[in-house]
């Protein structure tokens, strides 16, 4: 928020000097140090250049057109021509009293709303889900419930790969290998037995791989008996996915899967030969792409059509029917060549009005730096890990209750609940909390610790304020309706004297800037930074800042008003992480 009010008074500054302020813009940052104000504007040097000036000059006639009486304090010129920003205090106490009054902390929706489509979470739905789909799953769910709070219209896709190989393989095993008992009481689980079976089976043996190939055939060209088993296994696994989506509290606004494209291909095959795009290769049909050494295929000699195939079609779909400013895939670095390769062809399609960006993020590590898999070598299932979450959460959450001072204040159900929203919370904030280019290490301690950067320390944060208000016995309802009056007769309700208020305040009012730096390059850990700041400003305030025993009434109500909006910010930025919270723990 601060920072869309500082671009606004330096764009109409700098309009007077160029002609495109914009691009300047991004070169006012928040200050590093305290020392130099709250915030920097450092475009004097490149400006200087531009306009063949001293940049000292060219500060000084910036600050001269800058129209901030009601909102700086100090305005310096430092160095070379740095401008060094210090806010009003009076300012903040207003911004934050105007924050309050909203129904939702600080968000003043983006100017140019623009449509999204996200496509996460897509799994390949004949297998369990593994802690891998933790990863798209909930940075794309981050990323989508962001861009709405922002104003932005945001479409989630889950592209299921519901039509590939791997139904072959269970078709293939179903007719082979089933087991009929298993099938009828636990159908999910002998569909996962079946298919890893059939995929060991189809490694070793060179004619089950030829006959695994021959059944998705069938499949593809519609024979009845496949489609009908194919009709059959899918319900059961959306089912499967689904229980955990539900846990995770992630959903879609589309189910389109790979199946759903499939009438399409043969067309967009031909289209592509006729346009001169996709030629035959070898007996198969590719598209040969600049600066790649192997071409695309998207036809195979046996007919069959591929992964390729089908995202190209999708592609084309989505811009006709929703016509996105952007589509964000949300998907493994390992996919990277592929996206690579359809975005090119996207462009030589005519398909280029559209941003498409591959998020793409690294694997989860067990503690030995390798892929993380269970001790007998497997890929760790998604539901175990959920599972185990909870149940070592709940340990803490008996433990911390059955230590306090005045005996456990938690129900059983209570306790159970918590830890729900504890444990999955830890899970996905530490994923959530990477850099997501980057490989990180599984480890359920540290992401469950009470301190550092963790869901734990924040929910804790969270419940520590709200319980301020149930000691203190206020009822939020009355600080409402003294807010209303305040805004009303134009009183001011917030006091910034102490430092550590004033620095509490100045973070508050940066939640959207850090929503839009999380937009920027699509990193949610962004904002996980942001709330651990955040939470770090809020203990020194609270340390340093009696509330409840402040020396006088309207001080108390200011520090209290200073704690709703921190409680709110706290929740409004786990929330849309896709984190709960807790009032009591
Ligand atoms: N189902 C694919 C997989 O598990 C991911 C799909 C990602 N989305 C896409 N449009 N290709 O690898």
């Amino acid at each position: 928020m601060i920072l869309q009010t500082l671009r606004e008074r330096f764009h109409s500054a700098l309009s007077s000097l160029v002609e495109d302020p914009d691009q300047y813009l991004d070169l006012i940052r928040s200050s590093q140090d305290p020392k130099f104000g709250d915030y920097q504007a450092n475009f004097a040097m490149v400006l200087g250049k531009k306009l063949g000036c001293a940049p000292r000059e060219i500060a000084a006639r910036i600050v001269e057109k800058l129209d901030g009486e009601d909102l700086f304090e100090k305005q310096e010129i430092a160095g070379p021509g740095f401008i060094n920003l210090r806010l009003r205090s009076d300012w903040l106490a207003d911004q934050i009293q105007k924050s309050l009054m909203m129904d939702q902390p600080g968000n003043v929706p983006v100017a140019n709303p623009k449509t999204f489509i996200l496509d996460y979470s897509s799994p390949n739905v004949a297998k369990p889900l593994h802690v891998g789909h933790i990863r798209s799953t909930m940075i794309g769910n981050a990323l989508y419930r962001i861009l709405r709070y922002r104003g932005h219209h945001a479409i989630g896709d889950n592209h299921l790969g519901d039509w590939g190989t791997q139904f072959g393989m269970i078709i293939y095993g179903f007719r082979n290998y089933l087991d009929e008992d298993h099938w009828k009481k636990e159908p999910i689980q002998e569909l996962g037995r079946l298919y890893k079976l059939v995929r060991k089976l189809s490694d070793e043996n060179p004619e089950i791989a030829q006959a695994v190939l021959n059944e998705t055939s069938k499949l593809h060209h519609g024979d009845p008996e496949n489609l009908k088993l194919w009709k059959e296994f899918l319900p059961v696994c959306l089912k499967d996915i689904e229980r955990i989506y539900s846990r995770l509290g992630v959903s879609f606004d589309l189910t389109l899967g790979e199946s759903f494209y499939h009438d399409k291909l043969a067309g967009i095959v031909d289209e592509l030969i006729a346009k001169g795009i996709a030629r035959e290769t070898e007996g198969a049909i590719g598209i040969f792409l600049e600066g790649q050494e192997t071409p695309m295929l998207i036809r195979k000699k046996d007919g069959a059509f591929l992964y390729a195939t089908t995202d190209i079609a999708t592609l084309r779909y989505r811009q006709e029917t929703y016509h996105p400013d952007a589509i964000l895939y949300l998907v493994d670095s390992r996919q990277s060549l592929h996206f690579e390769q359809l975005f090119q062809v996207a462009r030589m399609i005519g398909l280029e009005n559209m941003d498409l960006v591959h998020i793409k993020f690294g694997t989860i590590l067990g503690e030995d730096g390798r892929p993380f898999k269970t001790r007998s070598g497997e890929t760790v299932g998604l539901e175990f890990l959920l599972d185990e979450a909870e149940s070592r959460a709940l340990k803490i959450v008996c433990e911390n209750d059955d230590a306090k001072k005045e005996g456990p204040q938690l129900l059983e159900t209570e306790r159970k609940e918590t830890a729900r929203k504890i444990g999955i919370g830890a899970l996905i904030y530490a994923d959530l909390s990477q850099n997501r280019e980057s490989d990180y290490v599984f480890n359920y301690d540290r992401m469950l610790a009470m301190n550092g950067n963790t869901a734990t320390y924040m929910q804790y944060a969270y419940a520590r304020i709200r319980s301020i208000f149930t000691k203190g016995g206020i009822d939020s309802g009355e600080l409402d309706e003294l807010l209303r009056r305040a805004c009303d007769e134009k009183i001011s309700l917030i006091k910034l004297n102490e430092p550590e208020e004033r620095n509490l305040a100045l973070e508050l009012l940066k939640f959207s800037d850090a929503l839009d730096s999380v937009i920027r390059d699509y990193r949610p850990n962004q904002l996980t930074s942001y709330l651990y700041d955040l939470a770090n400003r809020y203990s020194s305030f609270f340390e340093k800042c009696p509330v409840l025993r402040a020396e006088d009434d309207e001080i108390k109500r200011s520090r209290l008003l200073l704690c709703e909006l921190t409680a709110r910010t706290i929740g409004k930025g786990l929330d849309l992480l896709g984190i709960q919270t807790v009032d009591r723990m």
